[in-house]
């Protein structure tokens, strides 16, 4: 497996593996869109196995905060590991940007990325609840 900087050319494999990786979307959300808006504004890493594309990670930087707003591995390569060494190198490349800590949100429902973020030593900051929302958005902080 190799990590890459994704070009333009990685787009339509990027959408796929976000919408192939089990995470629930709102219904309006336009995989190919975001990840072509993520392409122009944000740093985007993705994994391949074998030539394929199988996960991918943007990390945002914002004065001296990385953010990572998407992280994802498709249903079927999960639970190998791929994850991991993406995140691995995103918390790496952000150090390297001089990004002194790393924030994202995560819903308190998704508890296989709640569980890994802790692992990884994130900590919850801040809870966000929206009005008519079943869940509530937890904002996580890795200091580097
Ligand atoms: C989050 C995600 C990117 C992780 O990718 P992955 O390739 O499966 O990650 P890894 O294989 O490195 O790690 C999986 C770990 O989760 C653990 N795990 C699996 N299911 C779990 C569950 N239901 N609850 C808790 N832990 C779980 C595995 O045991 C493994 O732990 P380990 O590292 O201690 O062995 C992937 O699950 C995904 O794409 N999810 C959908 C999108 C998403 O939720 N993105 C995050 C949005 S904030």
């Amino acid at each position: 497996m190799n990590i890459i900087r994704a070009k333009i050319n990685d787009a339509k494999d990027i959408a796929k593996i976000e919408m192939n990786s089990g995470y629930k979307h709102y219904k309006s959300f336009d995989a190919l869109k975001n990840t072509l808006k993520l392409l122009k504004e944000e740093n985007l890493f993705v994994a391949k196995d074998k030539g394929k594309a199988i996960g991918y990670i943007s990390l945002k930087k914002n004065k001296n905060v990385g953010e990572i707003s998407f992280f994802a591995v498709i249903k079927k390569f999960q639970n190998k590991g791929f994850g991991t060494k993406l995140a691995k190198f995103a918390l790496n490349y952000a150090l390297k940007i001089k990004c002194k800590k790393i924030v994202l949100s995560v819903k308190n429902t998704n508890l296989k990325a709640i569980a890994l973020y802790n692992k990884w030593g994130f900590i919850i900051k801040r809870k966000l609840r929206r009005k008519n929302k079943k869940y509530v958005k937890l904002i996580m902080e890795k200091k580097l």
